[in-house]
């Protein structure tokens, strides 16, 4: 029998502290939370239920859907329509923005989301995840549009991950912290296991899709060049590498063991200034790492502080221990 505190139960006790809460966004919290249950009960039964494989569809971004990115897609839109806690969401799967249909009442929340990040991972059998974000919608707004939608990082309410590895995680912020919670499939409610996850200053792990090496600008190079020169190097020091091609399966290691993610603006498509969506990847992840203590940034800029330009918008990515992403924003100062 379990006896440490439920996802229901800290939520609650969140809540409390607010007086001025009514409750809203605890429920919204909750139907989250039951959508990445199902998900993640979809993903671990595979082959088993006929879910592996693609949908024959393309999304926006030109990539092609998987039944699951799309099955999980579905069970985010129909378990946050319902309650009346949001005014619209919007979803990496789907291009404009998604109205709540008319039968609902509409709440104050803007849901983006991921619904199945590293979808590339799905059919080998690999940790994917669920990514989400929460933004106020503007007051006076009823039927919300992209626009409403274009808020900077740093205005999200709350920001998380489900993580659907040999574990189903779930990883939380509202601000205050992170914390790390494991389902117990036996009674089908996420258990806080990881209280205030803290990542570590310093780190010698790096991630990075290094088949991409010819294409990245000078500072990542000397960067990287640096760490695999190990102990004979400048860092003298050994690096170890690791790539999953799951942004959640890097951030949760990165949150437990430090690291350094970099997704790097490339030369490899100059209409594309980066790989990751800025809105429902790299906005959730950078709320959740500078959380821990950790850092988040272009290489340029802060990524919570960018003003969104559209829903889908790409932007580079360096996330992680706070002196290495500090030493790779260094070299582009310095470049
Ligand atoms: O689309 C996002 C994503 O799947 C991330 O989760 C992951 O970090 C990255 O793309 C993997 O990219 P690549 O296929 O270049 O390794």
């Amino acid at each position: 029998m379990h006896n440490g505190t439920t996802i229901t139960q800290f939520l609650i006790e969140e809540q409390r502290r607010i007086r001025s809460a009514s409750g809203d966004f605890t429920s919204l919290l909750n139907d989250i939370v039951t959508a990445c249950k199902v998900i993640a009960n979809a993903v671990s039964h595979g082959a088993l239920v006929g879910v592996l494989g693609s949908q024959g569809s393309e999304n926006v971004q030109g990539e092609t859907q998987k039944k699951l990115d799309v099955i999980s897609n579905d069970v985010m839109l129909q378990s946050n329509q319902w309650a009346g806690h949001c005014a619209a969401m919007a979803s990496e799967e789907m291009e404009e923005v998604y109205q709540i249909p008319a039968q609902y009442p509409r709440g104050k929340y803007l849901l983006v989301f991921d619904p199945l990040d590293g979808s590339s991972n799905i059919d080998v059998n690999i940790s994917v995840g669920t990514i989400f974000s929460i933004l106020r919608c503007p007051p006076g707004i009823d039927n919300p549009t992209e626009k409403d939608f274009l808020q900077p990082g740093t205005q999200q309410v709350c920001a998380g991950f489900a993580l659907y590895g040999p574990c189903t995680m779930m990883v939380l912020t509202t601000g205050n912290g992170v914390n790390g919670f494991t389902l117990d499939r036996n009674i089908g409610e996420f258990v806080l296991t990881h209280p205030k996850m803290q990542i570590p200053e310093d780190t010698s792990e790096f991630a990075i899709n290094m088949s991409n090496e010819r294409h990245w600008e000078a500072p990542v190079k000397r960067y990287i060049d640096e760490c695999r020169a190990g102990k004979k190097g400048a860092r003298e020091r050994d690096f170890n590498m690791r790539w999953v091609a799951s942004m959640v399966a890097e951030v949760y290691r990165i949150l437990n063991r430090g690291g350094i993610f970099m997704y790097p603006k490339d030369m490899k498509d100059p209409s594309k200034p980066g790989r990751l969506r800025l809105m429902y990847e790299a906005n959730p992840m950078s709320m959740i790492v500078e959380q821990a203590g950790g850092v988040s940034s272009t290489g340029r800029e802060r990524i919570l502080d960018l003003k969104p330009d559209n829903l889908h918008q790409r932007v580079p990515v360096i996330l992680g221990s706070r002196n290495e992403v500090e030493r790779v924003v260094k070299y582009h100062k310095e470049s």
